[in-house]
């Protein structure tokens, strides 16, 4: 049986899944956020992986949303366990320790988009069109989308790609800051690739502590976050790591970091 969300190692530390049901526009059936859940925890638990980059199967779609087929006739508990189910697994890609790159090409629709929204950093190529159509059919979104967008590009953008179905281009991503680059298709995989490698060279836990502050960063109080970046760092300064770092950089030479 073909993989619903394809694994592979792009070298030692940089991990890619690809969403995989191009026919569908990579549509997220419950079987394929089931896998993707799968490789998750299986990443979460290598700490020799420092990034993750997702794409989407074939040339028009990153992830066009939820699979709208599997919707028709579905009874309210069954909607609301695979809108819980989704919410819980895009929770847990917000909250991987490894830096994770969303590489979008093509359609981020729905949960496409909400799931890039999870992501650490965007890479889009010009191809790249993200919205949050669910009003369309008569719903909204339900994977983060009014929360993570809002809080990401604020409330007037993020009205107007709700509220009026607009997408927005990989350009225009760039532009307001969601994206932190938008490239010719063609650079996109090597884009995202070059993003992570530069990931790679910074302290492994250096990236998870960061990553969480600036997860938390929009819903903390000014004072606390201070203390918490604090609280940080200098638990850092107490790493092996920390002293590599320093020591790596008065003697002029490349680093060596063991996450610890
Ligand atoms: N769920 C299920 N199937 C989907 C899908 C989705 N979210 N998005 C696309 N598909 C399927 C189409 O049904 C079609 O399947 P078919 O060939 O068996 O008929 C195939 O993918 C290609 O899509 P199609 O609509 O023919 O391509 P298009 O270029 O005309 O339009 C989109 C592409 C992405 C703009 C359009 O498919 C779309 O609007 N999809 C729904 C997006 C959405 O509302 N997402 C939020 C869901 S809550």
């Amino acid at each position: 049986m073909t993989s619903l969300v394809l694994r592979e190692t792009i070298e030692p530390g940089i991990e890619r899944l690809t969403f995989n049901r191009p026919d569908k526009m990579n549509a997220l059936s419950t079987p394929l956020v089931r896998e993707f859940e799968g490789h998750l925890d299986a990443i979460a638990a290598d700490r020799s992986i420092r990034a993750v980059i997702l794409t989407g199967a074939g040339e028009r779609s990153f992830v066009a949303g939820a699979d709208i087929g599997e919707y028709r006739g579905r009874k309210t508990a069954a909607f609301i366990a695979y809108q819980q189910e989704s919410r819980r697994i895009f929770s847990k890609l917000e909250n991987l320790p490894q830096a994770t790159i969303a590489a979008i090409r093509g359609y981020a629709l729905g949960g496409g988009f909400e799931i890039a929204l999870c992501c650490d950093i965007l890479i889009c190529a010009k191809s790249g069109r993200m919205g949050l159509p669910e009003g369309l059919l008569g719903l909204s979104p339900g994977g983060g989308g009014t929360q993570r967008l809002t809080r990401a590009v604020g409330k007037y953008l993020a009205s107007d790609i709700m509220l009026a179905g607009r997408r927005i281009t990989g350009e225009r991503a760039f532009q307001v800051g969601l994206a932190a680059e938008c490239v010719e298709d063609a650079a996109l995989l090597e884009t995202a690739i070059a993003r992570a490698r530069a990931v790679k060279k910074l302290a492994p836990r250096a990236v998870a502590e960061m990553k969480a502050l600036i997860r938390g960063a929009p819903d903390t109080a000014l004072e606390p976050g201070l203390t918490a970046e604090q609280g940080t760092l200098f638990a850092l300064y107490e790493t092996d790591d920390a002293q590599e770092g320093i020591d790596s950089f008065l003697e002029k030479r490349e680093p060596h970091f063991e996450g610890k």
